[in-house]
């Protein structure tokens, strides 16, 4: 028995922001953008857009791809950190509008790497039997907890929703390999300070602009390359692959200075490595998932392929999936 990804599906907002937009916001300039991170562009929700409507329209042409009836989907994952409510679930706002019955639906929340994690649980669950049918989205509403003051981080950031649906059939598995971490203890270099249990939303928390995300870039950056390739080398020599026999690598979309350090570090050609920074802007869990589905439809990888996964994100989290897609 092997696990199967059998769809994929993906959304974006019509709302298109550019670097030249940003410059009328904030002291920031187009080159700045471009030659720092890669970011031209980036999607942006309407205000009555939530997490859950991005997904749901991604988790539709998921389940279309797929060919399967919308009642074989037994579980519904969602990995976002910008969910519709804390609770109820984002998943399970998902659950109901496509009127999965009353299957198990939850949310995981591992920043960047949420859609890493998500592959990983999804695996584990139908290997297990527990499930035989999982719907995954990778989902953010990003700039909805975005400082529009704030140049260091604003310009980084964008919406979207990528799914996938995972199935257990008799066939060989896609999952060829995964590893995965987290970090804990340097969790404050990338946070939304407040809003939650440690420091509750209050008037004071909103006019010191406490509930946007807050980064230290230059660490986070670091950090990232360095966790990538590692993870990345590791999963490779789980599998017993060699990188020059990979089709395609699709690493988490941050920085395009970093996915360029990782590909050094792994040896690739500049044509094996998916890059989308530029028209998708960091979308948090949605980047490999929205990635994914434009290597799929650009003819980028079929059927067969090595196609190896690497993500690293707030927590600190990250992790890698090698794919025979
Ligand atoms: N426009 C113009 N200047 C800017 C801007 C901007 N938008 N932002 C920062 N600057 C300035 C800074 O103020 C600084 O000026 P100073 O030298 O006078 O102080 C200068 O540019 C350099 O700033 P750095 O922060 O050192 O710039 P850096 O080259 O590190 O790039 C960036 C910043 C793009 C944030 C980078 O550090 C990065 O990509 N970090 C990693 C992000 C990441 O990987 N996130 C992953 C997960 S995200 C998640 O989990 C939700």
């Amino acid at each position: 028995m092997g696990v199967k990804i059998l769809g994929i599906g993906s959304y974006l907002p019509e709302k298109v922001l550019t670097n030249f937009d940003l410059e009328k916001m904030v002291d920031t300039s187009d080159e700045w953008i471009r030659t720092r991170t890669g970011i031209q562009i980036r999607h942006v929700a309407a205000d009555d857009e939530a997490t859950s409507d991005l997904v749901i329209k991604a988790a539709r042409e998921a389940i279309t791809h797929a060919n399967i009836q919308t009642d074989d989907i037994d579980t519904v994952i969602v990995a976002t950190v910008t969910p519709d409510h804390f609770f109820p679930s984002t998943a399970a706002i998902v659950q109901a509008a496509l009127n999965l019955r009353d299957v198990p639906a939850l949310d995981i929340s591992a920043a960047c790497s949420g859609f890493i994690y998500g592959l990983i649980l999804a695996n584990g669950l139908l290997k297990t039997n527990i499930s035989k049918c999982v719907l995954l989205a990778g989902a953010e509403t990003l700039t909805k907890i975005t400082d529009w003051q704030d140049r260091n981080t604003c310009v980084l950031f964008g919406d979207g929703a990528g799914a996938v649906v995972l199935k257990l059939t008799q066939d060989d598995s896609d999952i060829l390999a995964y590893d995965w971490h987290a970090d804990g203890s340097l969790g404050e270099l990338l946070i939304q300070p407040a809003g939650g249990s440690r420091m509750p939303a209050t008037k004071e928390t909103v006019e010191k602009r406490l509930h946007y995300i807050k980064m230290q870039g230059r660490e986070v950056f670091k950090h990232a390359i360095r966790c990538m390739s590692e993870s990345a080398t590791k999963v490779l020599e789980l599998a017993g692959v060699g990188a020059d026999e990979l089709r395609l690598f699709i690493p988490h979309q941050a920085n395009i200075r970093i996915i360029e350090a990782v590909r050094e570090r792994l040896g690739l050609p500049q044509d094996k490595v998916m890059v989308t920074i530029h028209k998708h802007a960091n979308v948090s869990a949605a980047s490999i998932p929205l990635a994914l589905y434009d290597a799929v439809n650009e003819g980028k990888i079929e059927r067969g392929d090595l196609v190896l996964l690497t993500a690293f994100g707030g927590g600190f989290t990250w992790g890698s999936v090698l794919l025979r897609w």
